[in-house]
């Protein structure tokens, strides 16, 4: 490891997990020499500023939210489904910042969460055995052999999307859409009508007022750029490497890799083998980085991805994603935020409450319940407390729309009535009530431990 020798194609000396197995190198090579040629997504002073908000959560001065698909699609993609999740994240935002008074450092699991790690590399469709899907970067979800050939090209069509998704994003939160004299229009109209939705309008009428009582004290909120304005970052899990590698490119400014693909990239648990193409890859660039921690992963194990993630220990550079499951959470992950605590402080805990509580239902669909979700993050706000660690932020799969994916929540969603509109590629996400509700409890969380803490 170690920066000396890193290079942007060094993870390929090293065993990678999660990969396709491309049928064409020919092709991946035109492919890849496409993407190394094309416009940054993102800036590495993005990136830096990014990593500057990371590092204020790391000290307890704020609070992560990060949030989007668990897959995004090649199919849904469209203005009204960026708009209708950047509401959603908008509204949870607002929810956090007002009741905590802390505030918000905005991450999406957008424009770029393509690929997903699979369990099995191949599946078993009447009688046949086919690839994996593994996200839209690498094939179809159609189950059928032709679907499931890896196809470089589809890289070409991620990177497109992901411009287009992030053109939008950025014209939302720097061209008034975000802006607070905006809090009401975020609330949809089929959320209004929920008991979430009603509480969510009690806040935005708040925040209203605060404005108008600006205004009388004689402060004009038109000329407060941050009103108006929000910063919205991008993520993904760095998982197809040939794609993250080429899009990596040398800051001009500092003379470090970025890569340039997304401001934050993840680890995933699979992929984080401390001899692997991964972690050589990501300890190389300069983004803010996320770790993926499962139930299963030891003190010591952990401390050593640390120190090959963070080798000089940079706040903000390093966030680990606690997804340990409602019912490890209290037995795992205490002796890890102990050893953090111990031999890596400058590391940021967050809190995935999806991925470790995930079941199949009678008639087979992934799903997730809403109070197994709650009741992790009530553990790892509880731990994090008694430790006297800060609880840094929360990790979410959601969707602007009314899915039916997630069981539980106010409206009750029941095993019967998940056929209803089960739309994820992937994993069953929150709908825009079920996370909202979540924004309440979290900062409900938050604002009980700041006056225990005076
Ligand atoms: N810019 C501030 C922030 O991001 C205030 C703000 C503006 C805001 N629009 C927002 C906060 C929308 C939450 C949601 O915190
Ligand atoms: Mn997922």
């Amino acid at each position: 490891m170690g920066s000396r020798e890193w290079t942007p194609d060094s993870w390929q000396g090293k065993s990678a997990a999660q990969q396709p197995i491309w049928p064409d190198p020919a092709e991946l090579e035109r492919v890849q020499k496409y993407l190394s040629g094309v416009p940054p997504l993102v800036f590495a002073g993005e990136a830096r500023s990014l990593t500057r908000a990371l590092a204020l959560a790391s000290q307890g001065k704020a609070f992560v939210l990060q949030a989007g698909d668990c897959a995004e699609s090649f199919s849904d993609f469209s203005a009204d489904s960026i708009r209708d999740k950047l509401k959603v994240i908008l509204q949870m935002a607002v929810v956090l910042t007002y009741s905590s008074g802390v505030p918000v450092v905005k991450v999406g699991r957008i424009a770029g969460q393509f690929a997903k790690p699979r369990s099995l590399p191949t599946e078993e469709v009447d009688g046949t055995t086919i690839e994996a899907f593994r996200g839209f970067i690498v094939n179809d979800e159609a189950p059928t052999a032709k679907a499931r050939q890896p196809d470089p090209a589809r890289m070409i069509t991620a990177y497109n999307q992901s411009a287009s998704t992030l053109n939008l994003l950025r014209a939302f939160t720097k061209g008034g859409f975000a802006d607070l004299s905006q809090v009401h229009t975020w609330n949809q109209l089929f959320v209004a009508s929920s008991k979430e939705g009603r509480r969510y309008e009690s806040i935005a009428d708040e925040i209203d007022r605060a404005l108008r009582f600006m205004r009388a004290c004689g402060i004009d909120p038109a000329t407060e750029e941050s009103l108006h304005v929000v910063d919205f970052y991008t993520s993904h899990e760095a998982l197809i490497l040939p794609y993250e590698e080429s899009l990596t490119r040398k800051d001009s400014l500092t003379d470090k890799y970025y890569d340039c693909s997304a401001h934050m990239l993840w680890c995933g648990e699979r992929t984080r083998q401390p001899d692997g193409a991964h972690l050589e890859f990501l300890s190389g660039i300069n983004n803010p980085v996320g770790l993926k921690i499962g139930p299963t992963i030891s003190a010591d194990e952990l401390i050593d991805l640390c120190k090959i993630l963070d080798p000089d220990r940079v706040p903000g550079r390093l966030t680990l994603i606690s997804r340990m499951g409602a019912n490890k959470i209290k037995d795992k992950l205490p002796e890890l935020v102990r050893a953090t605590q111990h031999h890596h402080p400058e590391a940021l805990w967050v809190c995935d409450p999806m991925h470790g509580n995930t079941f199949l239902a009678d008639n087979g669909r992934k799903t997730r319940h809403f109070d197994d979700i709650i009741a992790e993050v009530d553990s790892f706000f509880s731990i994090h407390r008694k430790l006297g660690s800060w609880p840094g932020g929360i990790h979410v799969e959601l969707t602007g729309v009314d899915v039916t994916e997630c069981l539980g929540g106010t409206e009750e969603i029941l095993q019967d009535h998940l056929d209803l509109r089960y739309e994820t590629a992937c994993d069953p996400r929150l709908n825009a009530k079920q996370s909202l509700d979540l924004a309440f409890e979290v900062a409900s969380l938050l604002r009980r431990g700041l006056k225990s803490s005076g």
